[in-house]
């Protein structure tokens, strides 16, 4: 069993993005500018967003951090994502979801130039992802991606179980690990999927994205099984300074011994998200997908 490594995989490629960035800004170019909304206090929100602008500052980007309370209303934020859009000082700009529920996210989603949607939520950018054409890919769906190919591992012909079918992970990794150069078979479940536990033991390739922890038991993993575990919940724990603990969708330490190689959390997907992102900056300031 092996143990994917997204922190020293991220970490690897943010050096290699510092170092084009360093000959873009030397040849004369523009540094790659992010910037980010966060609305209110959300503990994990806050977390992210730390973690995105320090991201910023290992890559050599400029970044920009707006903040507002959790009553702003939704005309103030549409207006400054416009003020954002027309701004060409920023090359990207993401707002963190969720949202206070007064505000409409996918209102704020669609009010996003879809050329400066280095989060890939802009319908737009779904579309053309689900067709196959240059544009931002969702961070999370991306690192994964990336993590299986920096690996090696084999998804050609592989059955591919997703568990979870949000916007931001379940269909839009579907759909990456379905098309050509990842041809994987994949079976979407979510929560009103029957014979889920079957269905995961036959499956080569678990990504788990549903939310929640420990799902993924060791009765529902085949022997050699690949495991990408995308949860993220924030559970109180004494055994940390910020006073919660970070827990994945899978049992790790009986899952573990079964499988081939499995992602750990922390220190897996969560790493490779930010790190994505960094990428569609770096390709929104390079102009790379639209002029
Ligand atoms: N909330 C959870 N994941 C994400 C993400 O990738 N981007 C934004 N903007 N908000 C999130």
């Amino acid at each position: 069993m092996q143990i994917i490594d997204g922190k020293a995989v991220a970490a690897e490629i943010k050096k290699q993005i510092a170092a084009e960035v360093a000959e873009i800004v030397n040849a004369g170019g523009k540094r790659p500018h992010l910037a980010a909304i966060l609305v209110g206090h959300d503990g994990g929100s806050e977390t992210y967003v730390a973690h995105k602008v320090k991201a910023c500052a290992e890559c050599g980007f400029e970044s920009t951090l707006i903040r507002y309370e959790s009553d702003v209303t939704e005309a103030e934020l549409l207006a400054k994502i416009e003020e954002l859009n027309q701004n060409d000082s920023i090359d990207g700009f993401i707002v963190q979801l969720p949202l206070p529920k007064h505000i409409n996210e996918q209102k704020v989603i669609e009010a996003v130039s879809y050329k400066k949607d280095v989060d890939g939520f802009h319908p737009i950018n779904v579309g053309r992802m689900s067709i196959g054409l240059p544009c931002f890919v969702s961070a999370t769906p991306k690192g994964i991606v990336e993590l299986l190919k920096f690996y090696k591992i084999e998804t050609l012909g592989k059955s591919c179980v997703v568990l979870g079918r949000s916007n931001i992970v379940g269909k839009p990794v579907a759909s990456l690990m379905m098309q050509k150069g990842m041809d994987a078979t994949v079976t979407v479940c979510h929560s009103r999927t029957k014979n889920l536990k079957e269905i995961c033991r036959n499956a080569d390739i678990i990504i788990a994205a549903l939310g929640s922890p420990e799902f993924v038991t060791a009765d529902m993993v085949k022997d050699g099984a690949v495991i990408v575990d995308v949860g993220t919940t924030r559970v109180p724990s004494t055994e940390t300074k910020s006073g919660f603990k970070l827990k994945g969708d899978v049992k790790f330490d009986e899952v573990a011994p079964k499988c081939s190689y499995i992602t750990p959390v922390p220190g897996g997907v969560g790493p490779m998200t930010i790190c994505s992102l960094m990428i569609n900056t770096l390709a929104a300031g390079k102009k790379l997908y639209y002029k």
